[in-house]
């Protein structure tokens, strides 16, 4: 048994930040993770893995596509799919041995194992028990299932299960066109696949902004998704290895059968905290499984913190590694800080999709006066040259102030756009705090100042 200041459950991107910046504030640390490695969903499952078979394939879509076009000839490449598993497992081992380095540097501890709470200021790994003045739960997320549809991870797949398919499907039916739907779908429509989602609602990317989701919907559909929208999926069926899909559309209530050879199901993502024992423990849920934390990530148990998945806000990496740091901060006694009116929400499609702030559709609902700056791709000279033009920025801001509320990209390198105007917003900037600043020509910024020209005189390219 041993004495910490913090103990830290779960080792995803909110909990090892957590532990790193504990240990950096002086605090004795450790850390307990059940899987084999450190970095949780976003370094084994989830972010990284499928940021490095996104960027694959779109290699290969550009020597495809776009290559001869400026004069490089010669065969496109063709797809070694075991090397390509074996270039996502090797950037995994990367990350979540990095992870391993910084425990090691900075003396935290990592408790291997599967955690619970016996009791406040008490954890349990496998036989032994170690004391903690404080405790933070970060055990994240899962899958959420969808009833009628068995999860096998063969036929019928999780994004776990589409990282590491056997084989490049001939036919893939997506169910959910959000986030995990859309990047995965993307990766297997670059490689061949004949792709369809499937998608409850009439539009793609629940809560984006309303014109994104139009064009992004169209450019996915250019690239040659497919999609029915309005459709409520009833369930899937596995024979011999191919998968039979149900659905119902909305607007008929008419059932329609699609033939796949893989399924991605796609529809969301639920807090896990199995095996914590929280219930006996007397922590207060939301009605929705997350644990229930005040404004300094504290549950109604002393000592007992929650950040990341396992909580309230949006299920991202960012937002729980912000959370890790400020809620360790906290414990130190200082002030730990999470502006969550600034957290950006990027897809990493091509062309990619960035979000920050307020939507349209929000402040409509709110009744507050805007306005709107936008500025298409088309007018900046970069994207052009490199094929790239797909896409506008968008900003809106407060139409008597002109500080900005929130902005919403799609184009290139719309992910890292964003935090221009992220950085701009934690300021209180104006949209002509943007417009004043000089930005280096030619890049795909411009775009960002020329919205942001947009939002008063008007921009220069357009
Ligand atoms: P997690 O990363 O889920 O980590 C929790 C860890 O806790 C796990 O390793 C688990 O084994 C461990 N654990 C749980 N219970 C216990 C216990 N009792 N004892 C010991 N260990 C325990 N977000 C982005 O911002 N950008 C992206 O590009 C992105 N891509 C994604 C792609 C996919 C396919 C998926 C599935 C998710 C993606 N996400 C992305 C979301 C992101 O992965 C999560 O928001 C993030 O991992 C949450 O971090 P966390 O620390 O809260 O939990
Ligand atoms: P999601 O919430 O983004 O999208 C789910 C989609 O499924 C929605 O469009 C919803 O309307 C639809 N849906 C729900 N039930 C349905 C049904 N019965 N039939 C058809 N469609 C149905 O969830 P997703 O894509 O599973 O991702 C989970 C979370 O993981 C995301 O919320 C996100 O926070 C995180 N993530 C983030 C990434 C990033 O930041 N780039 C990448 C991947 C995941």
């Amino acid at each position: 048994m041993a004495s910490y200041d913090v103990i830290v459950i779960g080792s995803g991107p909110g909990g090892y930040v957590c532990a790193i910046r504990c240990a950096q504030l002086g605090l004795k640390t450790a850390c307990v993770e059940g899987r084999e490695t450190l970095g949780g969903t976003c370094l084994n499952v989830g972010c990284i893995p499928s940021k490095a078979l996104l960027h694959a394939t779109h290699q290969l879509h550009e020597a495809e596509h776009n290559f001869a076009k400026m004069g490089l000839k010669g065969k496109s490449p063709s797809v070694d799919w075991a090397k390509m598993q074996a270039y996502k497992d090797d950037v995994i081992a990367q990350n979540t041995k990095g992870i391993e380095f910084l425990f090691k540097k900075n003396k935290v501890d990592w408790l291997k194992g599967w955690g619970s709470i016996p009791e406040a200021g008490k954890v349990k790994v496998g036989d032994e028990v170690h004391e903690a003045k404080n405790i933070v739960i970060a055990s994240g997320s899962e899958v959420s299932p969808l009833k009628g549809v068995e999860v096998d991870e063969k036929v019928v797949v999780s994004s776990t299960g589409a990282l590491s398919l056997n084989k490049i499907p001939k036919k893939m039916v997506v169910i959910g066109a959000g986030v995990i739907g859309l990047e995965m779908g993307s990766v297997y429509s670059r490689l061949g696949a004949e792709v369809t989602v499937v998608e409850f609602l009439d539009h793609v990317t629940p809560g984006m902004d309303g014109e994104v989701q139009k064009q992004f919907q169209r450019l996915l559909k250019k690239q040659g998704m497919d999609f029915v929208m309005g459709a409520a999926v009833q369930g899937t069926e596995v024979k011999g290895g191919k998968a039979k899909v149900t659905y119902k559309l909305r607007k008929d209530d008419s059932e329609h059968v699609l033939d796949a050879d893989a399924v991605l199901l796609a529809t969301g993502r639920r807090p896990f905290t199995d095996g914590l024992g929280l219930a006996e423990l007397g922590v207060e849920m939301t009605g929705r499984g997350q644990v229930k934390t005040d404004g300094h990530w504290a549950t109604n148990v002393k000592g007992v913190h929650a950040i990341g998945d396992a909580i309230t806000g949006p299920m991202l990496a960012h937002k729980a590694e912000d959370e890790g740091m400020a809620v360790a901060e906290t414990i130190a006694g200082k002030a730990g800080h999470v502006n969550y009116n600034v957290i950006p929400s990027v897809i990493y499609t091509h062309p990619e999709v960035a979000a920050v702030g307020a939507t349209e559709e929000v402040l409509k609902e709110q009744g507050r006066a805007y306005k709107v700056g936008k500025f298409s791709f088309m007018g900046n000279g970069r994207a052009k040259a490199n094929f790239a033009a797909d896409g506008f920025v968008k900003i809106i801001a407060d139409k008597d102030t002109d500080r900005i509320l929130g902005a919403h990209i799609i184009g290139p390198m719309a992910g890292d756009l964003i935090h221009e105007i992220c950085v701009a917003m934690e300021f209180g900037a104006a949209a002509q705090d943007l417009a004043l600043t000089c930005h280096a020509h030619p890049t795909y910024s411009e775009a960002v100042r020329e919205a942001a020209l947009a939002c008063g005189d008007g921009p220069i390219h357009s």
